[in-house]
């Protein structure tokens, strides 16, 4: 008889453990044997969820509101998913080309799921977020990756994705602000990027992940450029806005056969996002909103103080994030010395010696790179960033 190795499917070779779930895991081994971990690997917010948005939680469970809901979501949270949308950037989904689903890396999933055919190809600038590479894969798709400019502040031009397009385009994936760069892209760029795309009838995903998260700028959706509706793909989540990342609900707004297609694939996986959570998330979206303005606010006293501190580590260079949580500073001062070869090394390295977890580069497509989120207290973020520094020093 034929060995089956282990009987794992192939397309499940085709993606990798996410390198940012590793990192936090070691992080969470060591702080299990009592190490006093600085841990700057996790992307989520440090902030409770409001509260007001717990007590519709406990309403649910009170009114007995736990059973099966509509695959695609609620009716009543479809309905203020758009009615937020229109509010925040002017958009007119209807319910009917929206889905609810369990997170926003569930939309981003689905939407590539639905669309995507083997030998697709689907362009993404890098740095990326890790997640878009092996989803990409796992529906056979190829990537093709545009680096964004590190002088400037890891943004990208239309004519850098106009290069790479194809008869095989199926799709371009923007993610602004970016998870790791916090790098924004200009609205004028992003509106020429949706020129190209919908002029040749190519799709173009937007993760909105971080968009309420904007340092200088106002909160804007490709979306609601005329004529949008046709070609873009939202990917939302209340993950980050509303400190909600445990309670699993983001959401998909796309033509309405696109949102046909991934509630077919939705009803054969998870079924419906958590019933309880869906009502939670009604009121995070129709409730007040200043929890937002709050966390906005802390999230950029810390980025103002992270980036200075990391400039003031001798070789290390930081473009300023201007969104998001996240600061991707250049340590190659400290790569191809005391035997450290690559951001991997690197990040163990300072795991193990200094018990600060960073995200290695590799992760997200550079190799001089690691990601720090700031999503932590100040005081962590000085200890953390004092044992960085030393540890350069050392190995510089
Ligand atoms: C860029 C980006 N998109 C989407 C997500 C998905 O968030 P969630 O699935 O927790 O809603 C994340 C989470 O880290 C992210 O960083």
């Amino acid at each position: 008889m034929q060995a089956i190795a282990n009987g794992i499917a192939e397309r499940i070779s085709s993606i990798s453990v996410s390198s940012t779930m590793r990192v936090a895991a070691e992080a969470e081994r060591l702080r299990g044997e009592g190490v006093d971990v600085a841990d700057f690997s996790a992307g989520e917010p440090d902030f409770p969820t409001p509260a007001n948005i717990k007590q519709a939680a406990v309403r649910a469970l009170e009114q007995n509101f736990t059973k099966y809901t509509n695959t695609a979501g609620t009716a009543e949270l479809k309905q203020a998913v758009c009615e937020r949308h229109a509010q925040d950037y002017g958009t007119s989904y209807k319910p009917s080309e929206c889905i609810i689903t369990v997170g926003g890396k569930h939309a981003i999933f689905n939407l590539t799921q639905a669309l995507v055919n083997p030998g697709d190809e689907v362009v993404i600038p890098s740095p990326y977020w890790v997640t878009y590479k092996d989803v990409v894969n796992y529906a056979g798709g190829k990537c093709v990756f545009v680096d964004a400019d590190e002088a400037k502040g890891f943004t990208f031009t239309a004519a850098s994705i106009e290069a790479v397009l194809t008869p095989r385009t199926k799709m371009v994936l923007i993610n602004s602000p970016s998870n790791p760069s916090g790098a924004v892209l200009d609205r004028g760029e992003f509106e020429k990027v949706f020129k190209l795309t919908s002029d040749r009838g190519v799709y173009l995903m937007t993760d909105e992940c971080y968009c309420r998260f904007l340092y200088d700028s106002e909160p804007f959706s490709i979306a609601s450029l005329p004529g949008a509706k046709e070609t873009v793909l939202v990917a939302g989540s209340l993950s980050k806005t509303y400190a909600m990342t445990g309670w699993r609900i983001g959401f998909g707004l796309a033509p309405a056969p696109v949102i046909v297609a991934m509630t077919k694939l939705q009803s054969h996986s998870t079924s419906n996002p958590t019933s309880i959570a869906q009502k939670a998330a009604v009121e995070a979206l129709r409730g007040p909103q200043d929890s937002v303005s709050v966390m906005l606010a802390e999230y950029r006293r810390r980025r103002d103080f992270v980036v200075e501190r990391l400039r003031a580590i001798p070789g290390v260079t930081c473009a300023e994030p201007r969104g998001a949580f996240y600061a991707y500073p250049n340590v190659g001062i400290a790569i191809g010395r005391n035997g450290i070869h690559n951001t991997l090394e690197f990040s163990a390295r300072l795991l193990a010696e200094e018990h600060v977890a960073v995200v290695p580069g590799e992760a997200f497509g550079t190799d001089r790179h690691v990601r720090i989120s700031y999503a932590t207290s100040l005081r962590e973020l000085e200890r953390g960033l004092e044992r960085i520094h030393q540890f350069i020093v050392r190995n510089s």
